[in-house]
């Protein structure tokens, strides 16, 4: 099964399915399995993540060097740890992605090397931004996304970058089904970046607990929140919260992010929570399209229902919208 679309042609994959590169969460098993399934797997890197990371989960995904996979960057935490572009260009990756902050300081030294280089954008002006510093994929990401995003939803912000930007536009935030990947393709998409639909994945580092709760959890569970990040005194710069399921930390702090910067005993209950395992105070980033994820399947046949299914709703939808028979 082949889904034709300029992204599939730039990566020389059959699925335009890009796995999200969540630090963490996604890192070599699931970029692997990702592209098994057809589409283009991605390891994410944290800000604090050890440089050897990156040599050691590219092996994994690459399955030893003959699959293709993508490495995704936070652009803000490179100023200080130039060594993770460093691993990055020697790991050989097809794709990078370097976001939430400007990816342009970086474009040619991966270009360069050979490397396709997206940018995850939240607006109008990050999406322009993005192509002028020569990014190959702008990717617009909206506020339904888990993780670090911005404020407009995903439906809204893909028709304005599709309108701002000449390169292939891929759609991030809520997608997790035939029905989403089929509408963010028929709007002119080139593909989607999903993240949120691979978190219950047998293959993700997704903690036991975690998978528990993200299979619980609804659509409307989920908070924009920088309680987390503040708590941990992590550099995130201030225009991008992360959207996490709610839980008691975020009930009690959100709003209350002054506040919680001098309280060292929250901060310290949050520190030990992680240690424990304990979610209903730690945070598991999700989208809302956690209220989707009702099994914990191999993350290659999520990909490959998701392409196959995808094809046969726009052949369906087309023949019905476009055809001689009856309408529904
Ligand atoms: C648990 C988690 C961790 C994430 N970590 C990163 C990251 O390290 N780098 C990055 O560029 N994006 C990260 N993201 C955002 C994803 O790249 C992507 O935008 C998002 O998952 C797409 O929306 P969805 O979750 O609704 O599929 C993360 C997302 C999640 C859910």
């Amino acid at each position: 099964m082949r889904l034709r679309t300029a992204l599939t042609e730039r990566l020389g994959v059959a699925l335009p399915i890009l796995g999200a590169p969540m630090a963490g969460v996604a890192h070599g098993a699931l970029a692997r399995a990702v592209t098994e399934g057809g589409g283009l797997g991605m390891v994410g890197v944290g800000s604090a993540d050890p440089a050897e990371l990156i040599a050691r989960e590219a092996a994994a995904a690459s399955a030893g060097g003959h699959l293709p996979f993508g490495i995704g960057l936070m652009a803000w935490a490179l100023g200080d740890r130039p060594e993770l572009l460093d691993e990055t260009v020697a790991a050989r990756p097809t794709l990078v992605s370097v976001s939430f902050g400007s990816p342009g300081p970086y474009v040619e030294v991966l270009h360069d090397a050979g490397i396709l280089v997206a940018s995850q954008v939240q607006d109008r002006a990050g999406a322009i931004a993005a192509a002028e510093a020569g990014v190959d994929i702008v990717v617009a990401q909206g506020t339904d996304a888990g993780g670090h995003t911005g404020t407009v939803g995903t439906l809204p912000l893909l028709q304005i970058v599709l309108d701002a930007v000449d390169p292939p536009v891929v759609a991030a935030g809520g997608i997790a089904t035939a029905r989403g990947l089929a509408a963010v393709l028929a709007a002119g998409a080139a593909g989607a970046w999903v993240g949120t639909c691979l978190l219950a994945c047998p293959e993700a580092r997704t903690n036991p607990a975690a998978r528990a709760k993200v299979l619980a959890a609804g659509e409307t569970d989920t908070i924009l929140t920088r309680v987390f990040d503040v708590a941990q005194g992590i550099g995130w710069p201030e225009g991008f919260a992360g959207r996490a399921l709610r839980n008691r930390f975020t009930d009690a702090w959100y709003g209350r992010e002054t506040e919680l910067v001098g309280d060292a005993d929250a901060r310290q209950r949050l520190a030990e929570a992680r240690g424990a395992d304990d979610f209903d105070t730690a945070y598991i980033y999700a989208g809302q399209a956690v209220g989707l994820v009702r099994r914990s399947l191999p993350a290659a046949q999520v990909v490959r229902d998701l392409g196959e299914a995808a094809a046969s709703l726009l052949a369906e939808r087309l023949d019905v919208l476009l055809g001689e028979g009856p309408r529904s």
